[in-house]
């Protein structure tokens, strides 16, 4: 018997609307930022975070190296702006850029000022580290456990205010829209296995990324594109979905991450002679320190795509787990280590068996960080009124087609508490809700997700269908793509969502069913996955992350614009919208000079 319509029809499980001013999806920084302002935007405002797990588990938690704003003297709000355009490939819209530099400084003293333990200089003020692609030291940081830090402090901060509720490990799986505003979600409560509807006159999506449409990533097995596919099948387009940012420095096997922060420290990355390969690929000499945008700290898109030129030469060290470079970091000596990048030594310790104060850490690129997302406006504002988005699942943008490490936490800040204030805004003069049509969404939802179990004859395992999609993404739209491997890709992935049709699943307990929830996560990643494969199909250029050989050059003329893909019966349709270009104009990307 099929659990899920055991005593009642599914339509009976709707036994209760939760209704709230403002629902934020996912518990992670740019979500418990998003509640607080709300509630700090508008005490009398009713506001629920619901996550898939329980927020101190979300993402936010494995960042490592740091948060970038402007603090120190030597630094002003105008680099900043210039080093992430330049980053971004010109892609990033300007004016967003520029609210997101000038917000930065702000928001991470307001974290100092909720109990971040930011690192200190000796003279007591903020300690700021280098970072890649920065001209200009300005990445704050809590030795290298800063997405530890700053998640405790969100959620310890969320704790105080009462009109803030939490719904932890609740799967948001659809949105609800009616009368052409966002109303709500239909989310299943994990503990139970209840579809649940919830009600909200604004709805904040911060549900991170998608790396796991990759095999080899740093997210964890969480991060699935969940809120990009919710907002995607509700009309909403992903934008710049195929610039996918791979970090240089992954531990093979596992794809944990070996943050910046060890080559802003001073390490560096050497081939299989022990030579500073980076040198070779027009990052600069390898200067005496400081070494900034140069060398180990050039963007992570030229330093990823060096590795595999690297590993063409046959220049690379061959592994259990493919090739990897070294990242050296002995003559930083064990009391810097230990001070600065403990987690460096603990993670290379514990997963790759070595000790960084005496062997170099074999590394490789990583898929880390998904630039494209759903498409928003600068205040986090999505075509669908009253849908916001912030944090990795949106796109703003302020990344364009190369993120800068360290710009990401910060986003998730800046950007989670203009959403934040903007939904508050939005729900303090949108009353009515239609009850009775949304109830009949989320019965239908219900009824959607009880048919996934595959007992009318479905055939096809979840596990099988998620490799394939993983080595699809990874074998066609991985450092260097061209048409031939991006149209392969797409021809797999539909294939995949033929069959996803026909999946049949085991476990037909309701109480946390790990086997319903990977199907349902599967479905977003094919979702997401064939938007990042279609958008780098369009895009015949190569800018940042996304490197055509069948077009290598940058063309303004024809792609200075974001691409937009929209959900449809068949493939994604895929649009373009002009990118914000206001006092920078472009040219060419330089580094190491
Ligand atoms: O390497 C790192 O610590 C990653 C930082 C980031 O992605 O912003």
């Amino acid at each position: 018997m099929n659990p899920w319509q055991n005593t009642n029809s599914a339509a009976d499980q709707m036994h209760e609307m939760l209704e709230h001013d403002i629902l934020v999806i996912g518990g992670g920084a740019a979500g418990l930022r998003a509640a607080i302002a709300a509630v700090q935007t508008n005490p009398r405002l009713n506001v629920a975070i619901v996550s898939k797990v329980y927020p101190m588990r979300s993402h936010t938690v494995s960042a490592e190296g740091g948060a970038a704003a402007v603090i120190k003297s030597n630094d002003s709000l105008e680099e900043h702006i210039n080093d992430t355009i330049t980053g971004s490939d010109w892609l990033a819209d300007q004016d967003v850029v520029e609210a997101f530099v000038r917000e930065a400084p702000d928001e991470l003293l307001q974290l100092e000022h909720w109990g971040c333990p930011w690192s200190r200089e000796p003279d007591g003020s903020i300690a700021v580290r280098p970072f890649g692609g920065m001209t200009i030291e300005r990445t704050w940081f809590a030795a290298d456990k800063v997405g530890f830090h700053l998640l405790h402090t969100l959620f310890q901060t969320s704790l105080k205010f009462e009109s803030l509720t939490r719904y932890d490990e609740w799967f948001a799986t659809k949105l609800l829209v009616e009368n052409g505003r966002c109303q709500g979600v239909s989310a299943i409560e994990l503990r139970t296995g209840e579809v649940r509807l919830l009600l909200a006159k604004a709805v904040i999506l911060c549900t991170g990324g998608a790396g796991r449409i990759y095999p080899f990533t740093t997210n964890g097995a969480i991060k699935t594109g969940d809120g990009m596919a919710m907002a995607y099948r509700a009309g909403v387009p992903l934008k710049d979905m195929e610039f996918v940012q791979y970090h240089p420095t992954g531990l093979p096997g596992t794809g944990i991450l070996i943050t910046e922060a060890a080559r802003g420290e001073g390490g560096i990355l050497v081939n299989k002679d022990g030579y500073r390969y980076l040198q070779d690929y027009g990052m600069g000499p390898p200067d005496p320190w400081p070494r900034l945008r140069a060398m180990e700290l050039g963007p992570r898109d030229k330093i990823s795509q060096a590795f595999v030129h690297e590993m063409r030469k046959g220049r690379t060290i061959a592994g259990p787990y493919g090739d990897v470079v070294h990242l050296d970091v002995r003559h930083l000596g064990e009391t810097k280590i230990d001070t600065k990048i403990p987690f460096v030594r603990e993670l290379a310790h514990r997963y790759a068996g070595i000790d960084p104060v005496h062997e170099p850490i074999p590394v490789r690129p990583v898929v880390h960080y998904m630039m494209g997302g759903v498409h928003t406006d600068i205040n986090g504002a999505t075509p669908i009124a009253g849908l916001y988005a912030a944090g990795e699942s949106a796109c703003v943008s302020i990344n364009g087609a190369n993120r800068l490490g360290s710009n990401s936490l910060t986003e998730c800040l800046v950007f989670g508490a203009r959403a934040g204030r903007h939904a508050a805004a939005f729900a303090a003069h949108h009353r009515s809700l239609d009850r009775a049509a949304l109830a009949a969404q989320a019965r239908d939802e219900a009824k959607r997700v009880a048919g996934l179990d595959g007992t009318d004859g479905g055939t096809e395992r979840i596990a099988m269908l998620r490799t394939e999609m993983t080595r699809a993404m990874e074998e066609g739209t991985g450092i260097y793509r061209d048409e031939g491997s991006l149209s392969k890709a797409c021809d797999v992935l539909r294939t995949l969502r033929d069959r996803f049709a026909r999946i049949r699943l085991d476990d037909r307990t309701r109480s946390f069913n790990t086997e319903l929830i990977a199907a349902l996560e599967l479905e977003c990643m094919l979702d997401v996955a064939e938007a990042v494969a279609h958008s780098a199909l369009a895009r015949t250029e190569s800018r940042g992350s996304h490197q055509r050989t069948d077009h290598p050059k940058r063309d303004d003329a024809r792609f200075l614009k974001h691409t937009l893909a929209y959900s449809t019966d068949g493939a994604p349709r895929i649009d373009y919208l002009d990118v914000v270009i206001t006092r920078w104009p472009p040219a060419e990307r330089v580094y190491g000079r």
